[in-house]
């Protein structure tokens, strides 16, 4: 168990003194270190069991650090940056020398974000340098979303975790940024294309589903619980599995929910935000639930359905 508390100066010390800390933003908790320092960046690795080929976000206090980290920035990346910072997008930028190798795997972009959480950005804000953090889960498991999720798993590792309660988007940030002249998106998340495209136009998927290191967080099999889960048409699931203790996730209004032993609509009016909202405590849950295997509902794909789908399938067992 981790201290826990709102307390930004015990964050802000631990930080600090190079030590690792849990932070919340609006998309999921942090796993929360100095960035410029190589030891305490190390050590976010260690924590998670994550490989050193998988590069982290860096979390600056606003717009304005931009020039520090990154020597370039696209006319249109900085459109998306004033639009939607803070906020849930993530952009890879050519990075400066002051970014260490380890935090971007040795790729020469980095990955900038300001999260819009008031405990963090304030934390940020105090600190004379910025936050490198990936979601504090073990590698591959499912994103936290509270700072119970944080301390269940990564508690005995941090030296504080900083408690903003349940995260407001509750799915990572979009990342994006330009290849070949073209704004590319290589991470589906809390910050919809449609949302994008309304500011920079069309855009190009690049969701790498193989093991390629320029995004390792589209690997084929991440975010997933420990339970194998099924992900589809729920009638046709059940069908497919019988006689078995059945965890089952819907999303919208049921006529009828199905005989089973774990339950959860993800939002029983069909909104796809509070749906995102929900979607990894409900795979928590479930996995903490006396089943043998989770079913879960495809979302209608658009707006924010198709990040959670995109999750729901590399959750899923194939
Ligand atoms: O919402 C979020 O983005 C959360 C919160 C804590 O900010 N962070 C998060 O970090 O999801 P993480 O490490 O779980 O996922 C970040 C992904 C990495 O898996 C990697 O694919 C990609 O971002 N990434 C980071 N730096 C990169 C870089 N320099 N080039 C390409 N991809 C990068
Ligand atoms: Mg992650």
């Amino acid at each position: 168990m981790a201290l826990t508390g709102t307390d930004i100066g015990a964050a802000a010390k631990a930080l600090e003194d190079g030590k690792l800390v849990g932070l919340p933003t609006e998309t999921v908790y942090g796993l929360g270190a100095n960035a410029l320092d190589d030891t305490a960046v190390l050590s976010i690795f260690t924590a998670k069991n994550r490989p050193f080929f998988d590069p982290l976000i860096v979390h600056i206090s606003d717009i304005s650090q931009l020039p520090n980290y990154s020597r370039h920035i696209d006319e249109r990346l900085f459109r998306l940056a004033s639009h939607f910072w803070p906020g849930p997008l993530t952009l890879l930028l050519p990075k400066t020398d002051l970014i260490p190798n380890i935090v971007t795997s040795g790729l020469e972009r980095v990955a900038l974000r300001v999260p819009a959480h008031p405990l963090t950005l304030q934390l940020l804000k105090m600190l004379p340098f910025p936050l490198a953090a990936p979601s504090a889960n073990p590698f591959g498991y499912v994103s936290p979303t509270t700072a119970q999720h944080v301390n269940d798993q990564l508690g005995d590792k941090l030296a504080y975790i900083l408690d903003g309660g349940a995260c407001g988007v509750g799915l990572e940030s979009t990342i994006v940024g330009v290849e070949d002249d073209t704004v590319c998106v290589y991470r589906l998340g809390g910050l919809s294309i449609e949302s994008i495209e309304a500011v920079v136009g069309k855009v190009e998927l690049a969701l790498n589903v193989s093991s390629d290191p320029r995004a390792p967080g589209q690997l084929k099999n991440h975010y997933a619980p420990r339970k194998p889960l099924f992900v589809g048409n729920i009638n046709q699931l059940l069908n497919d599995h019988p006689n078995k203790k059945i965890g089952i996730i819907t999303f919208g209004p049921q006529k009828t929910v199905p005989p089973c032993n774990f339950y959860f609509n993800l939002s029983d009016t069909g909104n796809t935000q509070i749906a995102a909202m929900n979607l990894f405590r409900a795979l928590r849950e479930a996995d903490a639930a006396d089943v043998d295997l989770v079913i879960a509902e495809v979302l209608p794909d658009e707006g924010l359905g198709r990040a959670i789908n995109d999750r729901l399938k590399r959750a899923s067992v194939r």
